[in-house]
């Protein structure tokens, strides 16, 4: 008998077996992985998102190691920590106040309940078909489950998180025109967890702009797209006004670290005893150490080029599957994109659902393994691209497309 459960720690990371065997990663390094029996794959999920260095970066597991030796635990404060909070603030703007916590879950959870102190007021908002963690309350309306469509007449409500229709400007006004007791707007700036589906002009600062008329916070949870498109939020890039945010993945490059960022206004409460904050391993040295190591990087790297390099891949993978007589089209950006088995990419959650196919997805997955390039095994998935994929790794990806794409 086996004793993992499904394999795997996290359901959401599950892979299909292929021919009876399942798939088990040897090690990774830059933009490769290899299985266990040594076999090699560029890698576009990339730890769904949790580096844009790449993996196993030489500086970020030089540092996090000398902080292992030093001593993972020592209670304290330590000298690393308001180091990597300082330097984490260099590319969060007005959200200048740090806590550290280990994962994107438990730091949304500490920013509702920010808010809701701060607010004095009960329900938050999140977006239908968005994905804020796994914790009770925000773990509900996720992509593919038939409440993210809000096709019943009343706004669907779980412990006191109502939904919200992405890019839907009418749906935001009803919302502040039903509901007094709004905290705060839970605020994804790019829908990535349901395919990448991009903000529509206007739309964050029309968010944002109504949740303050209203006296409601704007949180903007970037786990996934924080320091993804510049080395900055990417909420405030494209027009949102937040007053806290949530960061992890790209921040440590794979080595377990989240925060809360926020303006001192709000942040302060924690320091006057008013929000609880805890955790035995917030802010660890370890998970310091990979945020200095990490930001260092990103603050001179060049996304400009990153992200054109990756919407040129966008291009070539819509030709080749065009000469196969496959219309296919692309929603995102250069670094983080999803592939729709359909002409044109669909812009609300909507259209993402009619066009998802989970069975195409999943058909093309087992193709590309095949063919050395492993990608996410469901329609809502993503591929990342980060830093350390070259020219050589972008080569492999379209070669092992094309391949795929000829068997299919
Ligand atoms: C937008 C967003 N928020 C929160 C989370 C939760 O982060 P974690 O898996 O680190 O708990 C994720 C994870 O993918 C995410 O994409």
């Amino acid at each position: 008998m086996k004793h993992l459960i499904g394999g795997i720690s996290s359901g959401g990371r599950a892979l299909p077996e292929i021919g009876g065997q399942a798939f088990s990663v040897g090690r990774s390094e830059g933009p490769w992985l290899w299985d266990e029996q040594g076999v090699r794959y560029v890698d576009t999920a990339m730890g769904f998102g949790a580096t844009m260095l790449g993996h196993a970066e030489p500086a970020v597991v030089a540092a996090t190691s000398a902080a292992l030796c030093n001593g993972p635990m020592p209670s304290f404060a330590h000298a690393d920590e308001e180091g990597a909070a300082a330097a984490l603030a260099g590319f969060t703007g007005d959200l200048s106040q740090v806590i550290f916590v280990n994962t994107g879950s438990e730091a949304v959870h500490l920013a509702c309940r920010t808010a809701r102190v701060a607010t004095g007021r009960g329900r938050i908002v999140k977006f239908a078909a968005g994905y804020d963690g796994w914790y009770d309350a925000v773990a509900f309306g996720n992509a593919g489950h038939p409440t993210a469509l809000m096709a019943d007449t009343r706004r669907p409500e779980q412990d006191g998180m109502l939904l919200l229709r992405y890019n839907d400007f009418a749906d935001a006004e009803q919302l502040f025109r039903d509901y007094r007791d709004i905290a705060a707007v839970v605020v994804e700036p790019v829908l990535a967890n349901a395919g990448c589906i991009e903000p529509a002009p206007g739309y964050l600062k029309h968010l944002s702009d109504l949740a303050h008329a209203n006296g409601a916070l704007v949180i903007l949870d970037e786990v996934l797209m924080g320091l993804r498109l510049h080395a900055g939020l990417s909420g405030t890039l494209l027009g949102a006004e937040a007053d806290l945010a949530t960061v992890g993945k790209a921040i440590g490059s794979g080595v377990p670290v989240a925060a809360l960022v926020g303006k001192p206004e709000y942040m302060t409460l924690f320091e006057q005893g008013k929000i609880i904050r805890a955790g035995t391993y917030s802010g660890a040295p370890p998970a310091c150490a990979a945020v200095l190591a990490t930001l260092k990087q990103l603050a001179g790297a060049d996304y400009t080029s990153l992200l054109a390099r990756g919407d040129r891949l966008r291009a070539d993978l819509v030709a080749a599957f065009a000469q196969k007589g496959i219309a296919v089209s692309t929603s995102g950006y250069g670094s983080v994109f999803t592939l729709w088995p359909c002409a044109v990419a669909p812009r609300n959650y909507a259209e993402a659902a009619q066009v998802a196919d989970s069975d195409w997805t999943l058909a093309l997955h087992k193709a590309l393994r095949r063919h050395g390039v492993m990608t996410m095994p469901f329609a809502f998935g993503r591929v990342y691209l980060t830093f350390a994929h070259d020219d050589a790794a972008l080569q492999a990806l379209l070669d092992g497309y094309k391949a795929a794409i000829a068997s299919l």
